[in-house]
């Protein structure tokens, strides 16, 4: 299900921001000369916030131990084997930028499997 989570025009290219859809947060991330991406705000590493990460428009930088991730994948850029960082599909429409969240029963049922 598609959330609206911030006005289109409030993104800038090479700019980061933090939104909360069901009082989880998200980082919708614009790398430079790409398009907006949207990714769960969790370090693959132990699953520590990303809310504190920095993003240079291209990499988002963990604050924690500073692995970077690109902006344009989530992909694990460090040097370091990780994972990447979960992505979403995100649409921009109507003057708006919406992530689309899989409903919270469905996320239940999938996380139990
Ligand atoms: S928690 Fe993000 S790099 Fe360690």
């Amino acid at each position: 299900m598609f959330h609206r989570v911030m006005e289109a025009s409030a993104l800038t290219e090479g700019a980061m921001e933090v939104v909360a859809i069901e009082r989880k947060r998200w980082l919708i991330v614009w790398p430079t000369g790409d398009e907006p991406r949207a990714y769960r705000a969790l370090c693959p590493h132990n699953e520590s916030s990303l809310v504190e990460a920095s993003f240079d428009g291209r990499n988002i930088v963990c604050p924690h131990h500073a692995w970077r991730f690109e902006g344009t994948s989530g992909a694990c850029v460090s040097g370091q084997r990780c994972d990447p960082v979960r992505a979403f599909p995100l649409k921009i429409e109507d003057g708006g930028i919406f992530v689309d969240v899989p409903e919270k029963k469905k996320r239940e049922a999938v996380a139990s499997v």
